[in-house]
């Protein structure tokens, strides 16, 4: 018996689906994110492998999560049970779900705390403090606000009662109505920017930095270069935690999964790009670094609102439509944790987002003071949101889209993924099918091991 719905809701239209997913793609990852870590590795050959993540990999995986999430109709633990149980497969399975519900919660405590330097900057913006700014005195702004734990606590726990708001009150209302103006907004903002990037700064440079690839820019880090390319194509299209898997989950049947996700893969990638191409003109203008870390946006788009005329109102909008992006995300990192304690032990979907947000945001604590009166703790050489983001994104989301991509491709059947996917046995049917059971696997695990070492160490690398 197929379920065709789920408890906790559904999309009301096939739109909302769309709309849902590409708000839990685009986020601070396209444009805090996406800018920071090209800049990091040299720009143009990070591009070049980070699209080919998301065309070989990212793709495929978002349609196998998707497929699942349908397939179960329930929170990521419970439908990998469901699924697993109807194949007489191992119960570790529901192990991915699990690792989901732990990659949730450290994504959401140090993204709560970044959008909380987007919520600062709300107000910056607005306060005219930009005027005329230049880059050393965009930099101290931005480490004034970071050094300082009391404010940051304030902006993170705000952030983090918006994001259990939204979801106490349940995916269909109020999240779809947000996405379906916000994000054509934001995107017309962020065209906006890139125009004026394109007259004011150096458009040029950006260009030749962002598009022509030179792989010497990896400088002896190319593992580390092509593991954060993947990492980044994970975090940004939402995939390997049951994000979009839970979103699957409220898809109505008859929608068709390959055209839904070539649809927000296509906008998520767009705007990542159209985010570099607004900010890399004023980086190179202004003799900014680009692997100036994740500052960056702070320490450039200021300057580009502070000399743009009405750059006080449109930098105050552009910070807050950022704001919405976070929102919208950051909830469907929340909600696979709220789907699983409501089925599982049966709280109500107010009770669920609370405990849940309150556990994001006591992590989110461990974050934030990193950036300060923590500075010093170091694991692994790294901060608390160094390491929560460098583990999530370029660990636990590459391993679970593996399991993601065997399960679909090895363990399901093939009559259940073709009549899921319900594209026909034709040619795309069979190149998703070639790029889940061997491409993605075989890429991402190669990726993974290379980037410990142990390809080195059996003398392979
Ligand atoms: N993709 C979002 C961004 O780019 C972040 C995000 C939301 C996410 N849900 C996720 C990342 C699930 C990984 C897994 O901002």
């Amino acid at each position: 018996m197929t379920v065709t719905t789920s408890i906790h809701g559904m999309w009301s239209t096939r739109l909302a689906f769309i709309l849902a997913a590409t708000g839990s793609a685009v986020g601070l990852g396209n444009i805090w994110r996406f800018p920071y870590t090209a800049g990091e590795y040299g720009g143009g050959a990070f591009v070049l492998v980070y699209l080919a993540c998301v065309a070989t990999i990212g793709i495929p995986i978002m349609m196998a999560e998707i497929m699942l999430g349908r397939r179960g109709r329930q929170s990521p633990i419970n439908t990998m049970r469901t699924l697993v149980s109807q194949g007489g497969h191992s119960p570790v399975w529901q192990l991915l779900g699990w690792m989901g519900i732990l990659s949730g919660f450290l994504i959401l405590s140090f993204y709560s705390v970044i959008a909380g330097w987007t919520l600062a900057y709300v107000f910056r913006a607005g306060s005219g403090i930009f005027d005329a700014i230049d880059a050393t005195r965009a930099g101290a702004i931005f480490a004034d606000l970071t050094s300082d734990p009391e404010r940051l606590l304030a902006w993170h726990t705000i952030f983090m009662v918006l994001v259990v708001l939204v979801v106490a009150r349940g995916v269909a209302s109020g999240l779809e109505k947000a996405v379906r103006y916000l994000m054509p907004a934001l995107f017309f903002l962020l065209l906006v920017m890139v125009l004026y990037a394109a007259q004011a700064g150096d458009f040029g440079g950006a260009m030749t930095y962002l598009f022509a690839p030179d792989f010497a820019e990896f400088q002896g880090k190319a593992d580390e270069a092509i593991l954060s390319a993947m990492g980044q194509a994970f975090f940004s299209l939402s995939l390997g935690m049951g994000a979009i898997m839970i979103y699957g989950s409220y898809l109505k049947q008859e929608a068709s999964i390959a055209r839904n996700t070539v649809i927000v893969a296509g906008m998520d990638t767009l705007v990542a790009l159209l985010a570099g191409l607004a900010i890399f003109p004023i980086v190179f203008a202004n003799g900014l670094a680009p692997d100036s870390g994740p500052g960056l946006i702070f320490q450039t788009l200021p300057i580009a609102f502070g000399e743009m005329p009405g750059g006080g109102l449109f930098g105050t909008l552009f910070f807050v439509l950022l704001v919405f992006a976070a929102w919208t995300s950051a909830i469907s990192l929340l909600e696979p944790l709220v789907a699983w304690l409501v089925e599982n032990l049966g709280f109500s979907r107010v009770r669920a987002s609370v405990l849940g947000g309150l556990t994001v945001w006591l992590l989110g604590i461990a974050c934030l003071l990193s950036l300060n009166l923590w500075a010093d703790v170091r694991v692994f050489g790294k901060g608390f949101l160094d390491l929560f983001d460098f583990v999530t994104a370029n660990v636990l989301l590459p391993l679970g889209g593996v399991l993601i991509a065997v399960f679909s491709g090895w363990l399901l059947a093939r009559s259940s993924s073709l009549d899921e996917l319900r594209m026909g046995d034709g040619l795309s049917y069979r190149l998703w099918r070639l790029l889940i059971r061997f491409v993605a696997p075989v890429a991402v695990s190669i990726v993974l091991l290379n980037a410990i070492g142990v390809l080195k160490l059996i003398g392979l690398g």
